[in-house]
């Protein structure tokens, strides 16, 4: 069945666009489409210069484009000659009513079942839930598409969470721990089984009902997310006891029952996904009637704002408890290395509070201009002007500057701050760093990325996480 398909995917973001260009690498014979409302996002597709970075993606990208893959804004008739319908458009937080704060908006999923059932004239589709849901969505986009059905047409519903993660999209794709298939009909599934088979192996595709398959998804993320959390803790006491968190990390990974990765201390977590989700499931919990379930994850997301706030507060009571007018050099704005996605990065908070107590942030990320940052900022700042004088964008304008390299960002400043992982800041100059910086020169490393004996060889007074340097 899967020889003469034809495939839509609503939504080119961090998630639509790759796992659609591996769909289509993989299976040339398969016609993909991917379709977005955003013209300047796709414009971006079918340019030389994407609109995500992701090592290896223009690659894969080209191969296909044109031959079986497309990029367009015609959702209309993408979704008329498609047999298969992925929705994966954005469920963000929801800002306002019922469940603000917590709940998934899922605005954009209804209106994409509401399109779908508008636009399908005629047979059979797959409608292949791409998005991270709440569990039980399934069974309102059934209801939707039921009810808005024209004559003749019918659907079947699947959930098919993405796994990847985003720096290392392309190998997660390529090679994933498993695929996961949500669904009732056995028809349906077997369709997706076998778009994924052709390069996926089989005992790698787990097949599941559809609301394990919903759940499975905020469940991992809240798994991975605790883990992050639970070595920030660790971290904490570390600081306090002369242990040394990644020396803690490493003794307890080798146990086979917990494992070596994604133990690593760090500022805090962010990106899309962690937070939203980790809400999301508690929101689900609260709503099941399951408020000390709620309580137990929530304490996840507590801990990490709590992780970000601590690092901060350290830099201040370190640089003689006051950083206003100083110039501190920011290294890294992505929310992890090898993106330019700067969703709930950790440095957003930081650089909020650093703005709060008056410092002047000159800052550098690789992938990450100064248009984006500012704008990341005002994001948070608008909610409370109050914390910043008022006039929070005045007090971005005037403190906020980008750099165009980790040593120009360093030149004068009183203090650096890591804060995202990328593996050029190992590789720095340190001495000149140190030259270039006031004294004494203050480095806090938000990653535990570098080499701390060498730096304080050289002279620097090294702040890291969860240990003495
Ligand atoms: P994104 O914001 O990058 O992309 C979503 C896209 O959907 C946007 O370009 C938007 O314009 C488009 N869109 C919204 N409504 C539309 C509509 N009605 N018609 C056409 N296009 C529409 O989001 P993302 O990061 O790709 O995430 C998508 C989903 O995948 C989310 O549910 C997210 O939780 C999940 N997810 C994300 C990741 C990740 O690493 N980013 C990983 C796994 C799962
Ligand atoms: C995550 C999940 O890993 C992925 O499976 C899911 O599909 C989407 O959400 P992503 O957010 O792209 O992926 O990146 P991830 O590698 O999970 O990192 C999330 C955050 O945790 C980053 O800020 C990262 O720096 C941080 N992190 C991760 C740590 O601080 N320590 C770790 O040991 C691991």
């Amino acid at each position: 069945a899967a020889e003469k398909l034809s495939i839509c995917c609503i939504g080119a973001g961090y998630v639509g666009g790759p796992t659609m260009a591996m769909i289509a690498k993989q299976c040339p014979d398969i016609r993909v489409t991917v379709v977005d409302i955003n013209q300047a996002r796709i414009d971006a597709w079918n340019s030389d210069k994407l609109p995500i970075y992701e090592p290896g993606l223009q690659e894969v990208v080209e191969e296909a484009r044109g031959r079986n893959l497309f990029f367009s804004t015609n959702v209309a008739e993408s979704i008329r000659d498609a047999q298969m319908i992925f929705i994966s458009v954005n469920t963000p937080t929801k800002t306002y009513g019922i469940g603000a704060g917590r709940a998934a908006n899922l605005e954009f999923v209804e209106r994409c079942a509401r399109m779908i059932a508008e636009h399908s004239d005629s047979g059979h589709k797959i409608i292949v839930e791409k998005s991270t849901l709440p569990v039980r969505t399934a069974e309102a986009v059934k209801r939707i598409l039921a009810s808005s059905a024209r004559p003749g047409v019918s659907f079947d519903v699947l959930s098919n969470p993405e796994f990847l993660a985003e720096g290392t999209a392309v190998e997660d794709l390529l090679a994933p721990d498993r695929v996961l298939i949500g669904g009732e009909s056995r028809d349906a599934v077997q369709t997706l089984v076998d778009v994924y088979g052709r390069w996926v192996p089989r005992a790698q595709i787990l097949t599941t009902n559809l609301w394990s398959s919903e759940l499975s998804k905020l469940t991992a993320n809240a798994f991975l997310a605790q883990r992050v959390s639970s070595i920030n803790a660790i971290s904490a006491l570390c600081e306090a006891t002369e242990a040394d968190v990644d020396e803690v990390a490493s003794a307890i990974g080798t146990d086979s029952r917990i494992g070596p990765k994604f133990l690593k201390a760090s500022v805090g977590f962010g990106g899309s996904c962690f937070q939203k989700d980790i809400l999301n499931l508690v929101y689900l919990c609260e709503h099941f009637g399951l408020p000390e379930v709620a309580a137990y994850w929530e304490q996840v997301v507590q801990m990490n704002d709590y992780q970000k706030q601590r690092f901060t507060r350290r830099i201040v009571k370190t640089m003689f408890n006051t950083v206003s007018n100083k110039r501190i050099a920011v290294w890294g704005f992505a929310f992890k290395k090898d993106t330019n996605d700067t969703r709930e990065s950790a440095a957003i908070y930081v650089c909020r509070d650093l703005l709060e107590e008056r410092a002047q942030l000159t800052i550098y990320d690789p992938k990450v201009g100064l248009e984006q940052i500012k704008s990341e900022l005002a994001y948070v700042m608008q909610n409370d002007p109050s914390r910043y004088g008022g006039d929070f964008e005045k007090l971005i304008d005037e403190n906020v500057t980008v750099a165009d390299s980790a040593l120009a960002a360093a030149e004068g400043a009183h203090g650096v701050a890591l804060l995202t992982e990328w593996d050029e800041f190992k590789e720095l100059d340190y001495k000149k760093v140190y030259d270039a910086m006031q004294k004494p020169a203050f480095l806090f490393d938000g990653r535990n990325l570098l080499q701390h004996s060498n730096l304080t060889e050289l002279g620097f007074e090294v702040h890291a996480i969860g240990k003495l340097c």
